[in-house]
């Protein structure tokens, strides 16, 4: 079993309880996805409130538990909206067969099935109810209609059950659960592509003690490293100084300045297939870093500055091959701006986003844990709203797979990377 904190550390899980005699075995859950590094809020049908106490899961969870739809006080903290714009994934666990009957005729007459009709985020249900129940051909139709909806179900398990009866309906155990649900962020979409991807700021020395720099904390660029490993791509994370962790499978290079990870960037190239460029790199260095500390002598200091390598124009301009992603921070005229540096920088893709005065949705993007983004191709765009920023990458990753195809299309592709020991990944994709 894969170890769930490599997908799951860091994610937002919406829980969600119903009234299931096996609801109290949702607080084994909740403590599994914290130890894997998940933070984790409840929802709790009125069921479920039967048979566990809502006390039970805020000490689990470390958060209050969600349970009314229409109650103002909890629309005016956490509505049902932002509840579901927050999650990254939903998990039911158990879910009742009202439940999912309800959430196939896509009812949103409580806070639970409200939030996963509002939300697009993977949602998976984990059944659990009388053996019977589960062979109904009722139950058999719904769980079809949501199979067919994307839906993922995780169970049920066979065995004895609380009832007496014996057969298939019981929650599958937590563990077995908690590893199945942190698959769903494994999509493949990247198999066997080698991706080099650049984060964070760069530092540009004025003395050996004195540096220029920008605000840039490397979070969407890291959150990009590890979607594109979790997609099953072969990652180099080429970051400027941040205080982040590596995400799991990634392999990392530290650099300082714009001509280090200029020349880190070239180094890792060799077989790459997609190179994005998510760092923030100065765009301008001192021309002559004094050898020493600087003394204030004068009134005034005049630092003369040049321009650092464009790595982004020069990958492209060096390996057209290459799929090449840029971001772009504008203040105004977003299409206008990203367009143009698609052109200019002879890129595949920008990913733009409004920074400044014009992005108060952001909460100032620097830093923060969410974002919302444009991206601009030749000849087509998509909006990626609101959202937290490992949701973002996500989403980016799957855009980009989808514009690598066509990308492709119109050229000769490079060759994958053959895993150790095995077939090659583009003979594994034939086979599905
Ligand atoms: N970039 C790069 N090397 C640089 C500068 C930028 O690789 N020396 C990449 C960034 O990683 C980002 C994109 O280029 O993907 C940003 O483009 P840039 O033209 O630097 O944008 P801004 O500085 O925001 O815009 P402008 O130059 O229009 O002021």
């Amino acid at each position: 079993m894969t170890d769930p904190s490599r997908f799951l550390a860091g994610r937002r899980i919406l829980l969600g309880v119903t009234g299931s005699i096996a609801a109290y075995k949702a607080g084994e859950v909740v403590r599994r996805l914290r130890e894997a590094g998940a933070e984790v809020r409840v929802i709790m049908t009125a069921g479920a409130g039967e048979f566990v106490r809502p006390l039970t899961f805020q000490a689990l969870s470390g958060h209050p538990v969600h349970r009314d739809l229409l109650d103002e006080a909890a629309e005016a903290g956490m509505g049902h909206i932002e509840l579901a714009r927050w999650a990254d994934a939903i998990l039911v666990a158990p879910a009742s067969a009202d439940f999912l009957a309800r959430l196939a005729q896509g009812r949103a007459d409580d806070l639970l099935a409200a939030v996963c009709l509002a939300s697009a985020v993977p949602l998976a249900v984990a059944p659990a109810m009388n053996a019977k129940m589960w062979a109904s051909p009722a139950t058999a139709d719904n769980v079809r209609t949501l199979g067919a909806r994307g839906v993922v179900l995780l169970g049920p398990d066979e065995g004895p059950q609380a009832c007496g009866d014996t057969g298939a309906g019981r929650l599958l155990a937590p563990e077995t659960l908690v590893a199945r649900f942190g698959e769903l962020f494994a999509s493949g979409l990247l198999a066997g592509r080698r991706l080099v991807i650049t984060a964070g700021p760069t530092r540009e020395a004025i003395d050996p003690v004195r540096y220029l720099s920008n605000r840039s904390s490397g979070k969407m660029g890291f959150q990009l490293a590890r979607a594109a490993a979790e997609a099953g791509g072969q990652v180099v994370l080429i970051s400027g100084p941040v205080s982040l962790e590596t995400p799991p499978g990634v392999e990392r290079v530290d650099v300082e300045s714009a001509q280090e990870m200029y020349e880190a960037v070239l180094a890792a190239l060799p077989g790459t297939a997609i190179f994005i460029g998510a760092a923030a790199v100065a765009d301008y260095r001192p021309a002559r870093p004094a050898a020493a500390k600087i003394k204030k002598t004068a009134e005034t200091l005049t630092l003369e500055l040049e321009r650092t390598p464009d790595i982004l124009a020069e990958v492209k301009a060096r390996r057209p091959d290459l799929f090449c992603v840029g971001f772009a921070a504008e203040t105004d005229d977003l299409e206008r701006h990203a367009r143009d540096k698609l052109v200019r920088k002879g890129i595949d893709m920008v990913a733009a986003n409004r920074v400044g005065p014009a992005a108060p949705e952001a909460g100032g993007v620097f830093g923060s844990d969410d974002n919302a983004l444009h991206l601009f191709w030749p000849g087509g765009e998509a909006s990626l709203p609101l959202a937290s920023k490992a949701r973002l990458a996500r989403q980016l990753i799957e855009h980009i797979a989808t514009r690598l195809e066509a990308f492709h299309a119109a050229r000769p592709e490079p060759a994958k990377v053959v895993p150790l020991g095995g077939t090659t990944t583009a003979g594994m994709q034939e086979v599905e």
